[in-house]
């Protein structure tokens, strides 16, 4: 039986859920791992996720089509980019089948937990591992625990489908040969101060602009950023120090083969973005999130389609993204994972 959760206003939030997968790397293996009910971590004072932040973490989706069946949306390419972000944190990879297999066993067992078809919310998915032995010398934990946990969500950002104010801020998100892009805690760790910054100065986010010149566009602390061309093209910025967006890549295809818009990544000088129409993050918690306007130290950019919700063309792109994960339109070959 479905919890009984007021599905459309839970916002972003943790809520518990009854089971999550734990698997521990000790001896140079990992075990088989198990689904658990305890929701609590014990670990040394001294883990290595504790003092040197060794950890890094995946997110999807799981949500409920519009026949009824639970799947999720390419867990496949997360399994593979935390695969990436273990090699850059030097822990060990948990080994991309088994990460599959683990999240379709913990949404399996929190089935009443994903949101019903219609309510907008839907079960976000949290993979994440930690160095978990005591390291007091700078180097890698030798041993690592894998876990996955699901919480029921809404929309990410509070204002739900209307626009959201940007602004640049004086931190740098990542530094040009550094972590920006792996899903590393620590890239989270250190955008608090300035998330909080903007928060108390009235913006729902920050836009980076590159590391090493800080004259083009990046991504927010949180998802990656697509303009729309006054000739409907859609562009996204191309850079090493970005997290390459599963969202963003499946977007680009939906926006060439479903919908016949032209697309390009490439490198964004800020001064360029006051040409474009249109402008939204992308990302998982995010979805299509429009964006109204970017404040620079006093100078804005309004995207006049889409200062007031989405523009036309981020709509369209939203409308196909969200009908191929809810079963309403046909999938690309190996997008949908079937759960139940
Ligand atoms: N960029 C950052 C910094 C993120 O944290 C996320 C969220 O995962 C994204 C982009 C979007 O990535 P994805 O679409 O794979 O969720
Ligand atoms: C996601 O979209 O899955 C993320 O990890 C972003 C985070 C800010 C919630």
């Amino acid at each position: 039986m479905k919890k009984d959760i007021d599905w459309q206003n839970i916002g972003f939030g943790y809520i518990k859920t009854d089971y999550r997968f734990v698997s521990n790397f000790k001896d140079g293996t990992w075990d088989n791992g198990f689904l658990t009910e305890d929701d609590t971590v014990t670990i040394s004072e001294c883990a290595g996720v504790l003092q040197y932040a060794q950890t890094c973490f995946e997110g999807l989706k799981a949500y409920t089509t519009i026949d009824n069946r639970v799947v999720c949306f390419r867990p496949d390419l997360n399994a593979a980019r935390m695969a990436t972000s273990c090699q850059r944190l030097e822990m060990p990879v948990f080994p991309e089948k088994r990460f599959v297999k683990a999240v379709i066993d913990t949404v399996k067992a929190n089935l009443d937990y994903v949101p019903p078809f219609g309510s907008g919310a839907s079960l976000y998915i949290r993979p994440y591992m930690f160095g978990s032995n005591p390291v007091i010398g700078v180097k890698p934990a030798a041993e690592y625990q894998f876990r996955v946990f699901t919480t029921p969500v809404g929309s990410y950002f509070k204002n739900g489908a209307k626009s959201i104010v940007l602004r640049v801020p004086d931190f740098d998100r990542a530094a040009p040969l550094g972590t920006g892009h792996v899903k590393a805690g620590l890239n989270y760790a250190m955008s608090l101060h300035a998330i909080v910054d903007a928060h108390n100065q009235g913006f729902n986010e920050n836009l980076y602009l590159d590391p090493a010149t800080r004259t083009n566009v990046e991504e927010t602390g949180g998802a990656n950023i697509i303009f729309v061309t006054k000739d409907n093209k859609i562009v996204t910025p191309k850079s090493n120090s970005i997290l390459p967006s599963i969202t963003r890549k499946s977007l680009l295809y939906v926006a060439q083969h479903y919908l016949n818009l032209n697309v390009e990544e490439k490198v964004i000088p800020y001064s360029e973005i006051k040409n474009f129409k249109e402008c939204a993050l992308c990302g998982t918690a995010a979805v299509l999130s429009p964006v109204g306007k970017i404040v620079n130290h006093g100078d804005e950019v309004i995207f006049p389609d889409s200062s007031d919700g989405m523009g036309e063309i981020t709509q369209k792109l939203f409308d196909t993204l969200t009908g191929i994960q809810l079963g309403k339109i046909t999938s690309p070959e190996g997008w949908i994972q079937e759960i139940s």
